[in-house]
């Protein structure tokens, strides 16, 4: 996880349940910011496997299972934990300020 430069608002502070998530656009990556039993992380919403979409999956705990072909993500680490995926996905810092969700990217 790199330094972050800009913060992008995501949502207000309970708008995202535990166990939920909400997506936000950088650029053309997809990042989908989880409340995992009251942490929040973010990742980008992509499988590193064959690019399906992670969100489409389910949140278990801390991790996130890919649909298509139920590789494991670390939702801390962006580390893949089960194949048939190798590689980790990108992870973002996230941040609570002013009762609103942020991310934090790179510039
Ligand atoms: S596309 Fe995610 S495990 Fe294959």
């Amino acid at each position: 996880m790199t330094e972050p430069t800009e913060w992008i608002d995501v949502a207000a502070e309970g708008e995202i349940p535990p166990g939920g998530f909400c997506t936000v656009d950088w650029g053309r990556t997809s990042i989908a910011v989880i409340n995992a039993d009251g942490a929040y992380y973010a990742i980008e919403d992509l499988c590193t496997h064959e690019e399906e979409v992670l969100t489409n999956g389910d949140i278990e705990g801390d991790e996130i299972v890919c649909c298509r072909h139920g590789a494991r993500f670390s939702l801390k680490t962006g580390a893949a934990l089960t194949p048939p995926a190798y590689e980790p996905v990108q992870t973002f810092p996230v941040r609570v300020r002013d009762g609103r969700v942020e991310v934090g990217v790179p510039e």
